[in-house]
């Protein structure tokens, strides 16, 4: 097992605010990591900080052996080639159809030929779940809220990335959908051999998914630990905050 995203004593200071103040974590190739808190403690800055979109105050981010924060733009480029991001808030553009959208990325990045191109979308499609005969040709508002996360999922995937961030895969969806999601991460790590970064408010799903789960509180890092630790430990904190969101 190697790791494969190393934090080190990590500071995050946006002006005055202090949000990260030295967290230090690792996560091992092809697991997958769920991280998690209270909102506004920088869960989101902890996947946006592991891509260079910002860059660590003070200590050190390294993915795949590259020293995140210290990259250039030619680096920065290199490293999200290995990574997929699928966004918080909205994923697909609006304007193309679920095809252009999954094709994407692949004519912005490779010289695959138009056949390999639909070859490579339907089997995208297919991985996450949904039928490329029934969802291809349409928009994105013409798919229920579930089905536009799978698909986004599935243009995130199709350049193959080593790590894929999921910033809440599963807000706003019912229990079943959130269900189908979790199974495809997991489905991912077994089949294509990703290692997963998830952040999540939803503790069952966070529980069926994770090797190891990061819980940060009040900019440090709680505890980094295997679900079976969170689910015995009497630290007060992590208790109410694991038992009140289970119990809504
Ligand atoms: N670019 C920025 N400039 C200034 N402040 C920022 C910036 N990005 C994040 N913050 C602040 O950092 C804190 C952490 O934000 P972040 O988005 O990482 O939280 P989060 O844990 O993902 O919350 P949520 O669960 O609500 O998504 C917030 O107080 C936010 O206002
Ligand atoms: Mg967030």
């Amino acid at each position: 097992m190697s790791t494969i995203i190393a934090f080190k004593d990590v500071h995050k200071y946006f002006g005055k605010k202090k949000v990260l103040r030295g967290i230090s974590f690792e996560i091992e190739e092809g697991s997958v990591a769920v991280v998690m808190g209270p909102s506004g403690t920088g869960k989101s800055t902890v996947i946006k900080l592991m891509v260079g979109l910002i860059k660590p105050t003070k200590g050190k981010v390294i993915v795949e052996g590259m020293d995140v924060g210290s990259l250039d733009q030619e680096g920065l480029l290199e490293l999200r080639k290995k990574i997929g991001f699928a966004f918080q808030f909205g994923a697909l553009f609006d304007s193309m159809t679920i095809y252009d959208n999954v094709a994407f990325p692949l004519r912005e990045h490779t010289t695959l030929s138009k056949k390999e191109i639909d070859h490579e979308v339907k089997k995208a499609i297919e991985l996450v779940g949904l039928k490329p005969d029934e969802v291809l040709h349409l928009y994105p508002d013409e798919l229920s809220g579930g089905m536009q996360k799978r698909a986004a999922i599935a243009r995130t995937i199709i350049l193959k990335p080593d790590i894929i961030l999921y910033d809440e895969p599963t807000s706003g969806l019912d229990p079943i959908a959130s269900d189908l999601i979790s199974r495809l991460i997991v489905k991912l790590q077994r089949e294509l051999g990703t290692t997963s970064v998830v952040i999540s408010h939803d503790i069952k799903e966070s529980f069926k998914i994770a090797d190891q789960m990061i819980m940060l509180y009040d900019g440090k890092v709680l505890a980094a630990r295997e679900p079976e630790f969170f689910r015995k430990t009497d630290n007060p904190i992590i208790r109410k905050f694991i038992d009140g969101i289970a119990e809504l």
